[in-house]
């Protein structure tokens, strides 16, 4: 099989090397790819390319990539980032009879949309934190009445990650929907916020394999999403991610699977809009409920519903869903990955995924980001990485690389998030050994990186 990925990331990165495992393939291209990726193919046994593709959200850039796949020619499409995915890529693909592991535009509504999401969950049984869709200050005003603060707005829309704030009052809920109104927050006006209780718990990142019919679970992984220690200062992409069979128990998974994504893609099936490809749903794990969380509950058919996780009784609620792999999570979850992910995307692609078994090695994974100077906010690229050596990597310790280039002889930044040190190993403790130790040894001016991934399960 000839296997064409979409993307420039860390997740595509680490995808691109699962990929290039399986025996099946026989040539891998992906567009754009990075720096790193371009180093790294070069080293694999397989003919692995990168391939120059804008990826932005316009007509243009969605005209040069379906033209990139029919000068290609690929038996399989793998599409990494949300951008293409909400601008209908997968829809133009499969006009021209391409296989592509990835959602439809209707079905990526579910990540596009958080208004969208949020009205689906409801229809469907699904839990979720209590809300109010608003496309108006005045609406703002009129529903802040029925909440509590601390609140959540998030604007209507992909943001990059920079779409949710969390509101210490209505006050400020007010402000922050006025700011998404006004374009002033992220730059483009919104049409709609949601209002969304404050749920308090832990954070689960639950991946499932869809293929429009079937939902089957994947794991879970825990990212970090703030740039400091200690889950303090703003929200980044994500500084880190780990996975452990500790994150999802036989009973957590079932759950999931049941009263999430299988609800998921039984709704859109019945909507007309069957849901294919990879389903991340963000959860909150809530230790106990009440108030509006109760009427959310009982609204979603989900009470009673409540489960044994790390010895505590909690309440799975979604947070969202995004509807392609996540990064960082990807590149830990993939050093897990004991099953051929070529398997995977084809019976999403046919249809036949409750035939899958997806098997994920025992142990632990982590992926720890480096990041440039200044990230989240402005930064600088074009410095040296030095401490690269291809011959270190390993199935038990890689580094996935996120924002590089290739400068001459160098490999160079060219991102907020640089690369990802993942390591695989028998426990948590000796895999995020591995990645420091590794991590030691390469260095950038300005790199700055989180020394307490994983912080959560190790106490
Ligand atoms: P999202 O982009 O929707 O995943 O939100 C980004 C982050 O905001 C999540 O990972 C949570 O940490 C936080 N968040 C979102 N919704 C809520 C909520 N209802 N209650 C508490 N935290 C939330
Ligand atoms: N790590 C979060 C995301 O990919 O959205």
């Amino acid at each position: 099989m000839k296997v064409l990925v979409f993307g420039a990331g860390g997740r595509e990165h680490a995808l691109a090397w699962a990929i290039a495992r399986s025996p099946r393939v026989t040539e891998l291209v992906v567009a754009p790819g990075n720096g790193g990726i371009a180093r790294w193919a070069a080293t694999c046994s397989i003919p692995v390319r990168c391939t120059a593709v804008e990826i932005r959200e316009d007509t243009a850039s969605l005209d040069a990539m379906l033209k990139l796949a029919l000068a290609e020619q690929p038996d399989l499409i793998v599409i990494g980032p949300e951008v293409p995915l909400a601008m209908g890529l997968v829809d133009e693909l499969e006009r021209h009879d391409f296989h592509v592991f990835g959602p439809s535009k209707a079905a990526a509504m579910l990540e596009t949309s958080k208004a969208f999401a949020k009205d689906f969950m409801r229809a469907n049984g699904i839990p979720t934190a209590a809300y109010s869709v608003c496309t108006s200050l005045v609406e703002v005003n009129a529903a802040l009445k029925d909440f509590t603060a601390p609140l959540v707005v998030k604007a209507d829309g992909l943001a990059a990650g920079k779409g949710v704030v969390i509101c210490a009052s209505k006050r400020e809920a007010e402000q922050a929907a006025a700011e998404m109104f006004s374009g002033s927050l992220l730059g483009a006006k919104v049409d709609q916020v949601v209002l969304e209780e404050f749920l308090v718990g832990e954070e689960l990142s639950f991946f499932a394999v869809c293929d429009g019919t079937h939902a089957v679970p994947l794991a879970a992984a825990q990212d970090h999403k703030r740039i400091g220690e200690g889950d303090t200062g703003p929200n980044t992409g994500g500084m880190g991610a780990y996975s452990t069979d500790a994150l999802l128990s036989d009973t957590m998974r079932d759950w999931l699977t049941r009263n999430v994504a299988q609800r998921v893609v039984d709704g859109m099936n019945a909507a007309g809009t069957p849901f294919k490809g990879v389903l991340f749903c963000g959860i909150m794990l809530v230790p106990q409920h009440g108030g509006p969380l109760r009427d959310a509950l009982v609204l979603s058919g989900a009470q009673n519903s409540r489960i044994l996780f790390d010895g505590k009784m909690v309440t799975p609620m979604v947070l969202e869903f995004n509807t392609r792999f996540g990064d960082p999570e990807t590149q830990a979850l993939m050093l897990r990955l004991d099953t051929d992910i070529l398997d995977i995307f084809n019976a999403s692609v046919d249809g036949t995924a409750n035939q899958l078994r997806i098997a994920m090695k025992p142990g632990a994974s982590v992926c720890v980001i480096a990041a440039s100077e200044g990230y989240p906010g402005s930064y600088s690229g074009g410095k040296v990485i030095a401490g690269l050596d291809a011959a270190l990597d390993s199935s038990s310790v890689i580094v996935f690389h996120s924002g590089t280039a290739l400068a001459d002889q160098n490999v160079v930044t060219a991102g907020g998030r640089v690369l990802g040190v993942t390591a695989y190993a028998a426990d948590l403790r000796s895999a995020l050994d591995l990645a420091y130790a590794r991590l030691a040894g390469i260095n950038f001016e300005g790199m700055q990186y989180r020394r307490d991934i994983g912080w959560r399960a190790l106490r």
